[in-house]
């Protein structure tokens, strides 16, 4: 059994590349057999970027609510909140002490972050630390990250080999999981679809806004007469990631063939964005008008989490030398 595990931090509202990018693609790896997930909302590392706590808890459950709207299982694999099991923290102090300073130092993230923010704290220099505290504490054998992460996971395979060649073998070391073809999914500004470019598509927001959203996308300046070049246009890219092979064809030969516009696309890519995540969308509506059901269920994680976690915790500290009571 492969122990696959990866966190998302509750800074928003999943987006349309959250979902292609990440959930999707999670959710199809934690329904096979020989595999157990464990996802869980990085709600700690979120304190480093985002002080509000309502909006915190709002976006939490949020998470929470887009895995299980996405298919997650919840009782076949384990769905919980970081800071639900305390463990974690503690043992992010002992790997504190086995990471070499300049590792931190060098890392891109922190620099990306550093020159880009206003409150660089110690937390965005200590992330990785508790990244890795996050992996660790679990024997998590795969670590499905998009790119922008496998610095972190080079971090925490750094830090879990120093110490089991200090105190003896301890830490499983874990792999990290890159998608086969990296889908970068582009924004309404056609660079890639970030909360940070604000450029997001908002699949979870009501059909109103939904459509308001996607009208927003930027697209060429040529009049309806015009020929188009559906490849560069970010509308038909979108389609593109949702519709089968023949439908992107029908679409790329209206492109092609002119008397046809942008506005008419955009309303294509909206009929297709709703039938695709009808169901997401249905569960994701009733979820949120249940908090207490989504409280629930991730109380039953946490339970589950910790039963794990308190072993692996207990091997640490005997490792360290400290009391295992
Ligand atoms: P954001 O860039 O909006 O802050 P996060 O960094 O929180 O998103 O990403 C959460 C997950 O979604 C990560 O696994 C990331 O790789 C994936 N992801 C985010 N944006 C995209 C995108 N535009 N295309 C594909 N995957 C994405
Ligand atoms: N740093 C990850 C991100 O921003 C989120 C995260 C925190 C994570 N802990 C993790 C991902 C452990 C995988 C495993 O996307």
């Amino acid at each position: 059994m492969a122990r696959i595990l990866t966190g998302v931090q509750s800074t928003g509202v999943p987006h349309l590349g959250n979902l292609l990018g990440a959930y999707l693609p999670g959710v199809a790896l934690s329904k096979k057999d020989e595999n157990q997930a464990l996802f869980f909302i990085a709600d700690l590392h979120s304190i480093t970027t985002l002080k509000d706590a309502e909006l915190r808890r709002q976006n939490t459950l949020a998470v929470a609510a887009a895995w299980i709207a996405c298919g997650f299982d919840t009782d076949k694999g384990i769905l919980y909140r970081q800071s639900d099991v305390p463990e974690v923290c503690e043992l992010t102090w002992y790997l504190n002490c086995f990471t070499p300073y300049p590792m931190l130092a060098n890392a891109h993230s922190f620099k990306d972050k550093s020159n880009r923010l206003s409150d660089v704290n110690a937390g965005l220099f200590t992330y990785p630390v508790l990244m890795a505290a996050d992996i660790l504490l679990y024997d998590a054998n795969i670590v499905p990250v998009g790119k922008d992460q496998l610095q972190h996971l080079e971090i925490t395979r750094d830090i879990a080999g120093a110490f089991n060649r200090i105190l003896g073998e301890t830490f499983v070391i874990p792999e990290a999981s890159i998608q086969q073809e990296v889908m970068i999914v582009p924004g309404t500004d056609g660079q890639k679809m970030s909360k940070s470019y604000q450029n997001t598509i908002n699949i979870f927001q009501n059909d109103k806004d939904l459509k308001k959203n996607i009208n927003k996308i930027v697209t060429g300046s040529q009049s309806l007469e015009e020929s188009k070049d559906p490849e560069l246009c970010t509308v038909y890219k979108l389609y593109s990631l949702l519709a089968t092979d023949s439908e992107k064809a029908e679409l790329a030969e209206k492109y092609r063939a002119g008397n046809f516009g942008f506005g008419t696309a955009k309303q294509i890519l909206f009929e297709r964005v709703m039938e695709t995540f009808q169901n997401e969308r249905k569960e994701f509506d009733r979820l949120s008008q249940n908090p207490d059901e989504v409280q629930q269920i991730l109380l039953k994680g946490q339970h589950r989490a910790r039963e794990i976690s308190s072993l692996v915790l207990a091997r640490v500290r005997k490792a360290l030398g400290f009391s295992t009571m």
